[in-house]
């Protein structure tokens, strides 16, 4: 999708896709810094948009690692499906529906979970509903890693993980912050 296709979509839905333009490689390269390849079976990605960062993760992942991407975008899932990657599967759902796929496709618990969902825009019981189900999906030490722009959402994180790490990107714009939290308990 080209930068003035992503701009216009974004407009129409501003409170839904939380920003007008798409991470930069930088903020990528942060978020898949927090993942372990070599070691990951199952990667979920949550708002993958047009796929910026899927791109980043598909290029880094082992051939026998499945990804699972949710948008519920219809715009940027058509051009997500046509990434010609058999690893790669686009799910058309919102985000706190996660077990429920992770469930049907009969993939094991993800590893991983990376996050572009804009929380700071959207209503805080959706919010915390797909922190919580994405806590519950992960395999125990498993890392949830998430962008932001801010960190009016930070104590979202320490609440249902009980921790946050904060790693700030200057080079994006506007600057960035990836967090990351980490499922130590079952809670
Ligand atoms: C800031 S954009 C990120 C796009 C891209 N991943 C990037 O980093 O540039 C956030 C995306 O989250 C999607 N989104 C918002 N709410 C969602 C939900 N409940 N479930 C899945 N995706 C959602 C939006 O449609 C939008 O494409």
């Amino acid at each position: 999708m080209k930068r003035i296709q992503f701009f216009r979509e974004s407009i129409k839905n501003i409170k839904e896709i939380g920003t007008i333009t798409r991470s930069s490689k930088f903020v990528c390269k942060e978020m898949i810094n927090h993942v372990d390849f070599a070691k990951s079976k199952v990667l979920v990605e949550l708002g993958a948009g047009d796929g910026v960062i899927t791109k980043h993760i598909l290029k880094a992942m082992g051939p026998n690692t499945k990804l699972l991407s949710f948008e519920v975008n219809s715009a940027f899932c058509d051009v997500m499906r046509a990434i010609d990657d058999d690893r790669l599967i686009v799910v058309e759902d919102s985000a706190e529906h996660l077990q429920k796929h992770v469930d049907e496709l009969n993939m094991g618990q993800p590893d991983f979970i990376i996050s572009a969902i804009p929380f700071v825009s959207l209503p805080e019981e959706l919010s915390y509903s797909i922190v919580r189900n994405s806590k519950k999906a992960l395999k125990m030490n498993g890392k949830y890693i998430q962008i932001h722009y801010s960190l009016l959402v930070k104590k979202m994180y320490k609440t249902v993980f009980g921790n946050v790490d904060v790693n700030f990107v200057p080079l994006n714009i506007p600057p960035a912050f990836v967090l990351v939290s980490e499922k130590r308990d079952e809670d």
